[in-house]
């Protein structure tokens, strides 16, 4: 037998299904995002438009997990690699931390 999330926790999460190419601002602000092995799917400019739109529907403080594969350089400015933690990304809040990387 596998692993089972206890009902108490299983209760709180709604699962659903949802094309990452329609608009996501019905969604609720995200304090976590994992879009695993999912960009491979896009073109760059798809890329792009997607992730930007992912971090308007997260919090300041929020991360994002990507395949240990997939990047966000060179794509979006709106996330930075969060040091000694592959995959993970955080959120790049103004335009002087944009500056410094
Ligand atoms: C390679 S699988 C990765 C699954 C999982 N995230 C993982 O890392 O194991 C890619 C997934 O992206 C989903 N996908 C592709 N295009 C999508 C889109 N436009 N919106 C939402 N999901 C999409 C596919 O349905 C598939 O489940």
């Amino acid at each position: 037998m596998g692993w089972e999330l206890d009902e108490s926790i299983r209760s709180m999460v709604q699962y659903r299904y949802f094309n990452l190419l329609e608009s996501m601002s019905a969604l609720g602000v995200f304090d976590v995002v994992y879009c695993r092995n999912v960009l491979i799917y896009f073109d760059q400019p798809t890329k792009s438009d997607v992730l930007s739109r992912i971090r308007n529907q997260m919090s300041e403080d929020g991360v994002l997990y990507l395949g240990g594969a997939e990047t966000v350089l060179g794509i979006c400015e709106d996330f930075k690699p969060v040091p000694g933690q592959r995959g993970m990304y955080g959120i790049v809040s103004n335009v002087a931390q944009r500056a410094v990387g």
